[in-house]
Parts: structure tokens; C-alpha cells; sequence
């Protein structure tokens, strides 16, 4: 059986203090032997002191990007080799906020383009340096109306993985993240998020092997709160969540989570 995993994505938030804060209330409840898996992904300044603050608990950490290369003259970049050293186990790559351009469009920063090709580039460095990559992919509204839901989630798992072996598919984590339910508060229905990681698992099924398709832990991600939880986990194929902002509460995550082991009927 795969383990399930809650993920939390903080993107641009928190600070210091609030982060330790925050992991300081997940610890308060959390005991350190779970039955799922739990990581939290701060912004590349919070990576050390966060690796400190959840020391001894089952909190695994995460980064939100990584470099494609392993070092050199690229500034600003960060290598999946430093993340490890900072501690990560997980990394987050092609969120769809690196893929596609969000918010004014003359907002210097927002337009990252990532695409499939770069997606795979960084996945092949993350499997490299030995981190955990959390590959996103996802429809857009337009795509979604237009019938191209299942194409662009072929495409992307197909672009994102190509070239990796059987071993290294089935260790991936892949998030089906729907552009149109991040941070919007409309979540996908369970319907539509079950479909979607039956479409994902097949894919990776005929890309790959049946075996490895089958070890894939998929997550959903998108608006993703206490109370909506454990229907969007319930369905066998959905391993889990990618949580954004009520990964930023602790009693929000803490209730995610608790959704998670009622759907999955865990102790
Ligand atoms: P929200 O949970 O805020 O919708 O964000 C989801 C997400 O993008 C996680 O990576």
C-alpha cells in the first residue's frame, strides 16, 4: 500500500519567527511515529533553521524549486546537491506558478515559463543529488473547458519523466494541481481529482511499468482544507495532498492531515 503524504507549499509566506512558531504547533500534536508521511516546503532563507526546528519530529522537509545544474556561475540558482545539505528530502518542481505567468502580467518576477523539458531537467538533478521530487502538473480553466484536461496532463507527465528509469518513476511523487483551484478556494471535486490521478497513474503505467505506476504517489493539490479533506483523499488513487495556504496555520495543516487518516482509515 503507498504511504500517503501531506505536503505543505509556503511559497512567499511566513518569516522567521512564524515559521518556528508554526512548527512548534505542528509538533505540539504531532507524534513523531506516523502512518503517513508529512513535509513542509519554506522559501530557501528558512531551509536551515526550519531543518532544526522539526529535528526529532516525523516533519520532513521540502525546497519549492532547484537549479537544473549542478553548480557554476548561475546566479541566484540553488543546486538540488545544497538542498540536500540544508536537509531537504522532498522538492517541489513545476508548480504551476513556475510554469505559467500569474498576476499582472508587467509584475517584474512572475513570468517563470518553466516548461516540460525544464521540468525534467530538474527532476533528473533532484533524482541525482538523492531528493524526493514532487512533480506538478495540472490543467488551466481554458484547458479544462476546452476538453484538454486529460492531453495536457499526458503531456506534462510524459515531458516532465521522459528518460528516467522504472526505479526512478516509482519513487516519484507527482501532484495533480489544477491551476484553476489554487488558492481560489473552488477545490476540484473529489469526482474530477479521482479521474485526473486514474488518468496520471495510467500514463505512467504505459510510459513506464504497471509496477512502477503503481508505487507513484500522487497528490492533490488545490484549495485544499480541514473540511474538505477527506473527500478529496478518498478515492484509492489520490495518495495524499499538496497544501499552499492552509499549510500556513497549524491547526488548518493539523486538521488536513486528520482528514487524510479518517479517508484513508489509518491509526
Ligand atoms: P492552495 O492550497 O493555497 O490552493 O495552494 C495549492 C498549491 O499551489 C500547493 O502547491
Amino acid at each position: 500500500m503507498r504511504r500517503p503524504f501531506i505536503a505543505g507549499n509556503w511559497k512567499m509566506n511566513l518569516n522567521l519567527a512564524s515559521a518556528r512558531e508554526l512548527i512548534a504547533g505542528l509538533r505540539a500534536k504531532l507524534s513523531p511515529h506516523l502512518a503517513y508521511d508529512v513535509c513542509v516546503s519554506p522559501p530557501f532563507p528558512y531551509l536551515f533553521p526550519v531543518a532544526k526546528a522539526i529535528d526529532g519530529s516525523a516533519i520532513k522537509l521540502g525546497a519549492q524549486n532547484l537549479s537544473t545544474d549542478e553548480k557554476g556561475a548561475f546566479t541566484g540558482e540553488v543546486s538540488a546537491l545544497m538542498l540536500k545539505d540544508a536537509g531537504c528530502t522532498y522538492v517541489i518542481i513545476g508548480h504551476s506558478e513556475r510554469r505559467h505567468t500569474i498576476g499582472p502580467k508587467d509584475a517584474v518576477g512572475r513570468v517563470c515559463g518553466e516548461d516540460d523539458d525544464m521540468v525534467n531537467r530538474k527532476t533528473k538533478a533532484a533524482l541525482a543529488a538523492g531528493l524526493i521530487p514532487i512533480v506538478c502538473v495540472g490543467e488551466t480553466l481554458g484547458q479544462r473547458d476546452a476538453g484538454q484536461t486529460e492531453d495536457v496532463l499526458t503531456q506534462q507527465v510524459r515531458g516532465g519523466l521522459t528518460g528516467l528509469t522504472t526505479e526512478q518513476v516509482a519513487g516519484l511523487v507527482v501532484a495533480y494541481e489544477p491551476v484553476w483551484a489554487i488558492g481560489t478556494g473552488r477545490n476540484a471535486t473529489p469526482q474530477q481529482a479521482a479521474e485526473a490521478h486514474v488518468h496520471i497513474r495510467k500514463r505512467l503505467a504505459s510510459a513506464h511499468t504497471a509496477k512502477a505506476a503503481d508505487a507513484v504517489r500522487i497528490l492533490y493539490g488545490g484549495s485544499v482544507k480541514a473540511s474538505n479533506a477527506a473527500e478529496l483523499t478518498a478515492s484509492p488513487d489520490v495518495d495524499g495532498a499538496l497544501v499552499g495556504g492552509a499549510s500556513l496555520v497549524a491547526d488548518d495543516f493539523l486538521g488536513i492531515m486528520m482528514g487524510c487518516v479518517t479517508a484513508k482509515r489509518l491509526k
